[in-house]
């Protein structure tokens, strides 16, 4: 599928799922008062209950007419597609839906009073509010972004959460709390990997206090906790391109765990494979499925692991102190490059014969780069520069820094995911310094992260799209064609 997804077929598909799932759950008919109380409703019909308040009091400025900020709300599908801005609700989640947090009576902004109307009444608010906190269902019965296909988990470390964005519709389907999964406030969520059909994610969690549960978890594709393998500081994830196993491997400020691990996806059983050095980060396996590459930010070594066997051997890495990030590795399996952290470049490994790796060049890049990814036919590999507020693109068949992608929503970029056609590359900002200013300015929330989208045609920014807080690094179902 195009993932130039165009509003037609975004309809379409809306459509499509939900027709599929009203055929199985039937429809409810409802009285026909048009603004009962929440108390009152018993089971919410979108057109009964919703579209008649959106109909009273909304569409004079949001239908086909006058789409103001390029939101719609005379219809289901239009509401859902959001404004110019984003998402204007985010289904189960009322209190970090934008529309609900703008129209709340009580609230700063009160819309539409802000805008010289009268503001919807707390009856029509709580009705709304509930709607959106049972999934926003629709006409005709069904929850949006259900059945998506290619989903994107965006962690954010600092406040125990995952934000889903569905990458054909470039909009926030989901967000996720680690306290409703029975984790501590202080869980950690570091890194997301996806199964190639979008069946089962995977997440690793720690915390700052060794007494709280640190583990690999296993959700699958309706965000259920399945299963965990417990494992003290677990970092990166890498899944295997053919086998039922995962690996992961360790927080760069992990100073104790010396070792990786081998993680059986079906059950989660684990084998840890002892390495040299503590602190392991950079992770990557060559597409072929036979060696995996990892790397610490402290010592610099390289563990080269003959995945036939899990026996390890230490490469040393030359030259200035590295520190790796993340490594990515070209299609053909061939290229190796990594993010050193510390000497502020990017290095080529040529690695076609992993038991005679070869250090190649490194080229500087303006700042600490931190994570990057090849485009699926190897032509770039594109990396986030996070304190120079760049995306440098690397030309690989010139082995150069050929471009820069800068634009206002590019600010302290972190994680990168490619889109299997390689038509985009989603790229998370933390915007620390608040420099992106949010849409609507809440007072005590705090500045908004971002996920720009970069058209890999062009290089040039096509979508900001603003998170709810500092993200850090994510994953998605990309999968990489693979020549051998
Ligand atoms: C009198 C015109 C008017 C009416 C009536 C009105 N709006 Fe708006 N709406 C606007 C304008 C103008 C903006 C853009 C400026 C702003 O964000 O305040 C806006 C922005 C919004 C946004 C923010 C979109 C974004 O992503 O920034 C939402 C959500 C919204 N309206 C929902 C509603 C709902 C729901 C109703 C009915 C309860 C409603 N509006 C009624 C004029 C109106």
């Amino acid at each position: 599928m195009s993932a130039s997804f165009s509003k037609t077929s975004f309809l379409g598909l809306l459509f499509a799922f939900s027709l599929t799932v009203v055929l199985l759950s039937g429809c409810e008919l409802l009285g026909d008062d048009p603004t009962p109380g929440a108390a009152d409703v018993d089971v919410i019909s979108y057109d009964t209950h919703i579209q008649s308040i959106f109909d009273q009091r909304c569409t004079s400025c949001h239908d086909g007419n006058q789409s103001r900020a390029g939101l719609r709300l005379d219809g289901w599908t239009w509401l859902i597609q959001g404004s110019d801005f984003g998402e204007a609700i985010i289904p189960f989640s009322s209190d970090e839906s934008r529309m609900i947090k703008l129209l709340d009576p009580a609230g700063r902004f009160a819309h539409p009073e802000n805008v010289g109307k009268e503001k919807i009444s707390d009856d029509e608010f709580q009705l709304l509010k509930r709607w959106v906190d049972e999934g926003a269902v629709g006409p005709l019965g069904s929850s949006p972004f259900t059945s998506s296909l290619n989903l994107l988990y965006i962690t954010h470390e600092d406040e125990a959460s995952i934000t889903v964005v569905d990458t054909d519709a470039w909009l926030i389907v989901r967000r996720l709390h680690l306290e409703d999964y029975g984790f501590s406030s202080r869980a950690r969520v570091h890194h997301v990997a996806v199964e190639p059909d979008g069946s089962f994610w995977y997440a690793t969690i720690g915390s700052p206090r060794a007494e709280d549960v640190q583990t690999v978890a296993k959700f699958n594709r309706f965000n259920e906790l399945i299963t965990k393998y417990d494992t003290p500081q677990p970092g990166l994830i890498a899944l295997h391109p053919t086998q039922d196993v995962l690996y992961v491997s360790r927080l760069i400020t992990s100073s104790l765990e010396r070792s990786l691990l081998e993680i059986r996806r079906s059950d989660m059983a684990a084998i840890e494979v002892p390495v040299s050095f503590a602190g392991e980060h950079a992770l990557a396996i060559r597409p072929g499925g036979d060696y995996l590459f990892s790397s610490s930010y402290d010592v610099d070594q390289m563990a080269i692991v003959d995945l036939s066997n899990l026996t390890v051997q230490q490469y040393d890495i030359k030259g200035v102190k590295q520190g790796f990030g993340q490594f990515a590795i070209s299609p053909d399996g061939s290229r190796m490059w990594g993010t050193g952290m510390q000497s502020k470049t990017v290095t080529l490994f040529d690695i076609s014969n992993p038991n005679a790796v070869v250090q190649r060049q490194s080229l500087d890049v303006p700042g600490i780069p931190r994570d990057l990814t090849f485009t699926p036919d190897g032509s770039s590999v594109y990396v986030t520069v996070t304190d120079a507020n760049t995306v440098a693109i690397v030309n690989t068949y010139l082995d150069l820094i050929e471009e820069e992608v800068v634009h206002p929503a590019i600010q302290g970029p972190m994680g990168i995911s490619v889109t299997s056609n390689g038509a985009y590359v989603f790229v998370s900002n933390q915007n620390s310094q608040g420099m992106y200013a949010a849409r609507h300015t809440m007072i005590g929330e705090p500045a908004p992260g971002t996920l720009v989208v970069i058209e890999t045609a062009t290089a040039t920014v096509v979508k900001a799209i603003e998170l709810p807080s500092k993200p850090g690094l994510m994953g998605s179902r990309v999968v990489i064609p693979t020549f051998r």
